[in-house]
Parts: structure tokens; C-alpha cells; sequence
């Protein structure tokens, strides 16, 4: 690991994007640390941390929280790209969560479509335009180029702010 190395949260950084990103940033030399449900996903990025949880739980969002703070002293960036689509309304057990507030610098990045897992539960419909979306997407590796640019950015803003 370098001097520089930073630490890198991703959400989702077991498949898609998200696991683009952390293969990036594994191959960088950062601790990468990957959330997600699937183990055996997670298993293909030798060297990323792994948190196992289901974020669609907001107390599993919290004991999540606990587990980074309790681990990681510093978090550089995180990238929230676990994501779940349903055609159908579903409510939790946990029913309808509120989202934190806290002094956190958010960007928003939309690349256009990415040929990608597409995680979720489709209506007969949906799934005909998620097949389409899969065909015409961009390949991951230029899905995340956007991405990795602002992160880059930032982290370098926020190093050059921590020197002065
Ligand atoms: N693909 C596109 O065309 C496109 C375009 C614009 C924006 N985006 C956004 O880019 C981000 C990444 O999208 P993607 O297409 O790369 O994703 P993806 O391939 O569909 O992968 C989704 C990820 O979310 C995780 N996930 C799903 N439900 C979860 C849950 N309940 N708890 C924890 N993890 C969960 C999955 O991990 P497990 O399987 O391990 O649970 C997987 O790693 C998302 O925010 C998406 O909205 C995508």
C-alpha cells in the first residue's frame, strides 16, 4: 500500500459497477471494502474487505455504520451503487426508512446506461427493457471511467485541504 492509499466504502461492490470500481481500486493498493449480500461474489475480489448485509434493511445499514467506524479510521469516499429494482411495491418489515442527514459531500453521477447485472424482481415488460438495456450498455469498464474521475477529483481535493 502506498502513502496515498486511500479507503474506498462501496455499496454493491460485489457485482456491476460497484465490483468495477473496487477491482480499480484493489489493483491501486487502497482497502477497498465491498458491501453486499452475495459471498460468493465477494469471494472474486481477492483482497477487498467484505461486509455481508442486506441494505435494503435500515438497521442493517446501521450495524454496517458501526462495523466501518468500528474498523477503518478514516473513510475517503463512499460509493453507493447497491441498488435493487422492483417492479412490484415491496415494504420491508422494517417498513419505510428516513434517510440520515450529517456533513457529507454527496455527487451524483448518472453514466447512462451500463451493461450490467441489473439486480432486481421485473414484470414480464420491464425485464424485455432491462434485456435491451444489457445489449446496448456500455461495457462496465467505461461505466465506472466517470465515476473514477470524480472520485480522483475528490479525494485530491480533500488531501490537498487535509495538508494546508
Ligand atoms: N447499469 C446501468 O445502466 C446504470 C445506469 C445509471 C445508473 N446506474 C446506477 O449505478 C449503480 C450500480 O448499478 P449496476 O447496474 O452496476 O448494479 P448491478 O449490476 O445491478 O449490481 C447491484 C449491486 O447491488 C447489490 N445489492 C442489491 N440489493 C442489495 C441489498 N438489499 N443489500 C446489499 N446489496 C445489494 C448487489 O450485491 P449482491 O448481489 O451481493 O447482493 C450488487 O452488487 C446503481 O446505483 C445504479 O442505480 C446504473
Amino acid at each position: 500500500m502506498t502513502s496515498t492509499a486511500k479507503t474506498i466504502v462501496i455499496s454493491g461492490g460485489t457485482d456491476g459497477m460497484g465490483r468495477a470500481l473496487a477491482s480499480t481500486y484493489l489493483d491501486r493498493g487502497d482497502t477497498v471494502v465491498i458491501i453486499g449480500r452475495d459471498a460468493a461474489k465477494a469471494a472474486t475480489l481477492p483482497g477487498a474487505h467484505f461486509i455481508l448485509a442486506d441494505l435494503s434493511l435500515a438497521s442493517e445499514n446501521r450495524r454496517v455504520l458501526e462495523e466501518i467506524n468500528a474498523r477503518y479510521p478514516a473513510v475517503d469516499a463512499l460509493v453507493p451503487c447497491a441498488r435493487y429494482f422492483r417492479s412490484n411495491r415491496f415494504v420491508t418489515a422494517e417498513g419505510v426508512a428516513r434517510h440520515p442527514t450529517g456533513p457529507t459531500c454527496y455527487v451524483l453521477i448518472n453514466p447512462g446506461p451500463v451493461s450490467t447485472s441489473f439486480a432486481g424482481d421485473y414484470d414480464p415488460a420491464t425485464a424485455a427493457h432491462v434485456a435491451a438495456l444489457q445489449r446496448h450498455g456500455a461495457p462496465v469498464g467505461e461505466g465506472i471511467k466517470p465515476i473514477i474521475a470524480r472520485l480522483d477529483n475528490l479525494t485530491r481535493h480533500l488531501l490537498r485541504s487535509q495538508e494546508k
